[in-house]
């Protein structure tokens, strides 16, 4: 199955919006195997966002992320990494379509309440950079029939 990085930004995590956030991703039919709240390094804010290092906007960023902790998690599921950019809408949460959580949660594309992974390779890096430790492997009654 695909996995994909996924995190609650500091502004959802201080807005309460972790459980809100999670339930959809739940409820969706992903499967959670790592989670943990991170208080971020500049270090692991600039590698994280590394192709960004040149975008006017790059220092606003790193600034951002390393604030106040982050929500991680890889969640794992067909189409994982799709599945979840499409439920988190467009980056611009006021161009981000009503039912998707940045249409419905957030207001400004700095804080942009949640990322996720955007491609394979993507997904394959993030999970590498936080979680070294690794994810779980373990089976839910559920996922014969999600698949
Ligand atoms: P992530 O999942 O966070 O990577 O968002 P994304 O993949 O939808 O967008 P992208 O990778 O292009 O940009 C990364 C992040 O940089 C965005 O989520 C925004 O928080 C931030 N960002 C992008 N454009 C701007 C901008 O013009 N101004 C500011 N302040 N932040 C921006
Ligand atoms: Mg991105």
């Amino acid at each position: 199955r695909e996995q994909t990085f996924v995190m609650v930004k500091p502004d959802g995590v201080q807005r309460g919006l972790v459980g809100e956030i999670v339930a959809r991703f739940e409820r969706k039919g992903l499967k959670l195997v790592a989670a943990k709240l991170v208080q971020v390094s500049k270090e692991l804010a600039e590698a994280h966002y590394a192709e960004h290092r040149e975008r006017p906007f790059f220092g606003e960023l790193v600034q951002f992320i390393t604030s106040s902790p982050v929500f991680a998690m890889i969640l794992e599921g067909e189409n994982a990494i799709a599945v979840v950019r499409a439920m988190m809408g467009k980056t611009n949460p006021a161009e981000a379509a009503p039912g998707t959580i940045r249409g419905d949660l957030g207001l400004t594309i700095g804080m942009n309440v949640v990322h996720g992974s955007d491609s394979p390779e993507s997904a394959k890096r993030e999970i590498e950079l936080w979680f070294p430790e690794g994810a779980l492997t373990y089976e839910r009654t559920v996922d014969a029939w999600l698949a």
